[in-house]
């Protein structure tokens, strides 16, 4: 997805909404065998937020989103679609989208939901970036929202230390103009369905209904193979970073940042040391939110957003990686 169409893809708002409750690994030993001290060093993750009882996806990505439309400065009423990642949709269906649609009164919006896991709001990226340049769209709201403390077993100190909730939201608009700001340069995705079964969550869909059965095995819940998933994550950003950059023909001498998903400090540090970028130029909020799947990177990118810490013409980079497995990069002139 190279631009060189007449049509230029922007970012004119983003927004994020974390939940108030914060868990801290402290919390965390009082709930599972672990320690502060084994978090920090295998994760770098210190605290997560969590969700209250009776919150749901839709609820943080309709704060995330009233965040990224008042940034924007447009109405609910200007948007013409709704994309929403998240693999913990409030239900089944309706989507996500439309509960969301109704909740912010997008009268004029059509509303979808998107699962690509960690990858989700690349992924979510990508098809607004798509809709706007074939002309089916004007304004887009892409969502990523998650509450992955609702699908976590918090009796497997494997995944509960690791994952966290929240939500970010980004406005993407068309324009003619020659070089706007913010501008999406390239978008690259790729999928690899054969390592499904390492990082799954098996029950509740149409291969294992809910039963009395499924819920006492705890299938309900979100499994990770974690060791293999590491070693393939590295890889795969790798790629799709490098792969980003080169479907813009921009060089990794001028990428001013970049924002990996995150899940772990050490896949983080992985990669930024393989590219050959310095720490500053590798954003890191894991220590704060743990790994929100789909949200993670929308929340870093509307934090880096509003640090102003970016000059204008800055060579952006956002790259994923999640289940299934996918894995993608959204590459953005600032
Ligand atoms: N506290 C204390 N000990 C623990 C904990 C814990 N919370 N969790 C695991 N251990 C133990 C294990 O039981 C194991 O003990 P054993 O050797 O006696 O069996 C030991 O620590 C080492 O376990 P490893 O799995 O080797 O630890 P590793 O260094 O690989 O770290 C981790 C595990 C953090 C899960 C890492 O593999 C990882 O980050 N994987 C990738 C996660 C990821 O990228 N996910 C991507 C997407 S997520 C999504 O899509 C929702």
């Amino acid at each position: 997805m190279g631009s060189n169409n007449e049509i230029k893809v922007t970012i004119i708002g983003t927004g994020s909404y974390l939940p108030e409750k914060v868990l801290t690994n402290r919390d965390l030993e009082r709930i599972v065998d672990t320690s502060d001290e084994w978090i920090v060093t295998r994760t770098g993750i210190k605290e997560r937020r969590i969700s209250s009882p009776e919150q749901a996806a839709s609820d943080l990505g309709t704060e995330a989103a009233k965040n990224a439309l008042e940034n924007a400065k447009i109405s609910p009423e200007e948007l013409d679609a709704i994309i929403v990642a998240t693999i913990t949709p409030d239900m089944f269906f309706p989507s996500t989208g439309c509960i969301i649609q109704n909740n912010l009164g997008a009268k004029k919006a059509f509303a979808l939901d998107l699962n690509a896991a960690c990858s989700g709001f690349i992924y979510a990226l990508a098809v607004a970036y798509s809709f706007l340049k074939a002309k089916l769209c004007s304004k887009i709201l892409v969502v990523a929202s998650e509450v992955l403390s609702k699908i976590t077993d918090w009796q497997d100190r494997n995944t509960c230390v690791l994952l966290g909730d929240g939500a970010g939201a980004a406005v993407l608009s068309a324009t003619t103009e020659k070089d706007p700001p913010k501008q999406i340069l390239s978008i690259f995705l790729a999928s690899q369905g054969e390592y499904g079964d390492l990082l799954n969550m098996p029950a509740g869909g149409s291969r294992i209904p809910a039963s009395v059965e499924s819920v006492k095995n705890r299938l309900h819940f979100l499994k990770m193979k974690g060791k293999e998933v590491f070693r393939i994550a590295v890889i795969s950003m790798l790629e799709a970073a490098r792969r980003g950059l080169e479907m813009c023909n921009t060089s990794l001498d001028k990428l001013k940042l970049l924002i990996p998903h995150q899940a772990n400090i050490r896949i983080i540090n992985a990669i930024g040391e393989r590219l050959g970028l310095s720490s500053e130029q590798v954003y890191v909020n894991v220590d704060r939110y743990g790994n929100m799947s789909a949200a993670t990177v929308a929340v870093a990118l509307d934090e880096v957003t509003k640090s102003n810490k970016l000059n204008r013409g800055d060579i952006v980079e956002l790259v994923a990686f999640g289940a299934g497995f996918t894995s993608g990069s959204c590459v953005i002139q600032w």
